[in-house]
């Protein structure tokens, strides 16, 4: 591992912000890298997001993203988290021997704990503890490469953690009033009551600081992307959406020549990337990819990568990457759902790509989904590049239902003009000279069209006739199985 968890927030040290609780374990090793060795622990609490058959197999992946090494694991059924420790006593031991028998220096929880109840943890296992979002947080911020993203992150990051900064400097004050040594073995002794008192201020008030300075500095690269986005309006824009590693980086490769970095690891990328895509017959479309989602994303990255998901908000289609061959397919097809919703991008068309048929078992799965999802569902593997032509001729349907065909008149006097305007936005064909006119065969988008026509009143339309016509409901009687109206389907 480069790094150690939750020491990687990107410019911290510049907003003077520190992470006061221990940061190492092993006494007398002041750097803990390449030595982060973790046991992973689940709270299942009755209305559980996790996977039933391996509820830990997300966290493991997530925390093999982050480059730790897993060293055991745990999961606790409960109705309720216990208030001082989130897990039981008997639990408690139970990892503390764990921890001991397999020299482990992290616990990372797959839930989302009080700092509170971090803080008791710590003292009780004297080694360091981390919750969910923390560990998201942590790759994305070792996996941000654009300055935005970057930003995003630390901002994501420091709104997690100030309102977590009295407790821990209130942690500290007790262990320094009990007679120096930290549970943790790590910080205090010196530090008393007043200092630090102080410290909280400072610390919250530099914090406060760096987070407006770093939503000013966010303000002007999103409103300079999102003019990036609306000036793409007059083109055909499809996003590509879906959970973390289903495949939205290979499949952006094998449409497009973008050059996506693709790997078996969660967030594997954070950058959004627009391409021109192909699609045969003199018809284009842009492209782009967006982050992978997850269940339970932090509130804090969904509203900070706002700006990011605007490819997807300003979309014409989505392409809803699912990778079919994970046994928890429909959950996170679900998780996806609801991040969608939550950022007002549900009403946008969608076509389901089930994806990685190549290395499906069970073709039960696949069917089972196609039924029961109401959008056109289509198998696909961006690997092999099966389905692929599927895929092409279902959005050149769609972008022809948006379409219209034309011929227009105008005056020789502005037809330079509008001549070059028209075959800006769609495609012209053949021309007549008339007496007093210029005539053409026109396609194009019928939004633009209306936009066309009341800039330039001398644009004359002669025969306006809608192309294709096919529309969501029609579209999808060519997809994948016909969808039960009430949804009964449910895996
Ligand atoms: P994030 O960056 O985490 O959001 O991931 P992503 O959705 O962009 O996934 P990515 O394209 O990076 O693919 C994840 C892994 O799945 C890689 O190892 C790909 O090679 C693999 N993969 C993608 N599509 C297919 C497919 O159709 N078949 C198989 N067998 N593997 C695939």
């Amino acid at each position: 591992m480069r790094h150690s968890i939750r020491s990687n927030t990107p410019n911290a040290a510049s907003a003077g912000h520190r992470d006061p609780r221990p940061a190492a374990t092993n006494a007398g090793t002041p750097d803990v890298r390449d030595q982060e060795r973790a046991i992973l622990v689940g709270i299942l609490l009755p209305d559980t997001k996790a996977d039933l058959r391996d509820p830990l197999g997300e966290l493991k992946a997530l925390a093999e993203s982050a480059g730790v090494a897993i060293a055991g694991q745990t999961i606790q059924k409960r109705t309720a988290y216990a208030a001082g420790h989130a897990i039981g006593k008997g639990k408690i031991e139970e990892v503390a021997e764990l921890i001991q028998a397999v020299g482990a220096n992290l616990v990372i929880f797959d839930n989302d704990l009080l700092p509170r109840q971090i803080r008791n943890l710590e003292e009780a296992w004297r080694v360091k503890v981390i919750d969910r979002t923390e560990l998201i947080l942590d790759i994305f911020a070792t996996h941000a490469r654009s300055r935005q993203a970057q930003l995003q992150v630390e901002l994501a990051q420091l709104e997690y953690t100030a309102p977590r900064l009295r407790g821990m400097w209130q942690h500290l004050e007790r262990v320094a009033g009990a007679g120096g040594g930290t549970a943790a073995g790590a910080v205090g002794g010196v530090g008393t009551r007043g200092p630090g008192e102080r410290q909280i201020e400072i610390d919250r008030r530099l914090v406060r600081k760096r987070i407006s300075h770093l939503r000013e500095q966010l303000a002007e690269i999103d409103q300079r992307k999102i003019r990036e986005v609306r000036a793409r309006r007059d083109q055909y824009t499809v996003s590509v959406v879906g959970y973390t590693n289903a495949g939205k980086s290979t499949l952006m490769n094998r449409l497009t020549p973008a050059g996506v970095y693709a790997a078996d690891r969660l967030f594997a990328t954070l950058d959004t990337k627009t391409a021109k895509w192909d699609l045969g017959d003199g018809r284009s479309a842009l492209l782009s990819d967006t982050v992978g989602f997850i269940r339970d994303l932090p509130p804090t990255l969904v509203a900070s990568f706002r700006a990011t998901l605007e490819e997807a908000i300003h979309a014409d289609l989505l392409l809803h990457v699912v990778d079919i061959s994970s046994p928890v397919a429909f959950a996170q097809m679900q998780a996806v759902d609801e991040v969608l919703k939550s950022i007002g991008c549900d009403t946008i068309p969608q076509i389901t790509l089930l994806n990685k048929v190549d290395c499906m078992d069970d073709a039960s799965m696949a069917e089972l989904l196609a039924r029961h999802r109401r959008e056109c569902c289509l198998r696909i593997s961006a690997l092999t590049g099966q389905g692929m032509d599927e895929l092409r001729q279902e959005v050149l349907q769609r972008m022809q239902g948006r379409e219209l065909t034309a011929v227009v008149q105008m005056p020789y006097s502005t037809s330079g003009k509008l001549l070059a305007e028209l075959q800006r936005y769609g495609e012209v064909g053949e021309r007549r000279y008339l007496e007093d006119m210029v005539e053409v065969d026109l396609r194009i988008n019928r939004d633009q069209f209306a936009q066309l026509r009341a800039r330039y009143h001398d644009l004359v339309a002669k025969e306006v006739r809608a192309e294709g016509q096919v529309g969501d409901r029609a579209a999808s009687q060519e997809c994948d199985g016909p969808n039960p109206p009430d949804g009964s389907a449910s895996p």
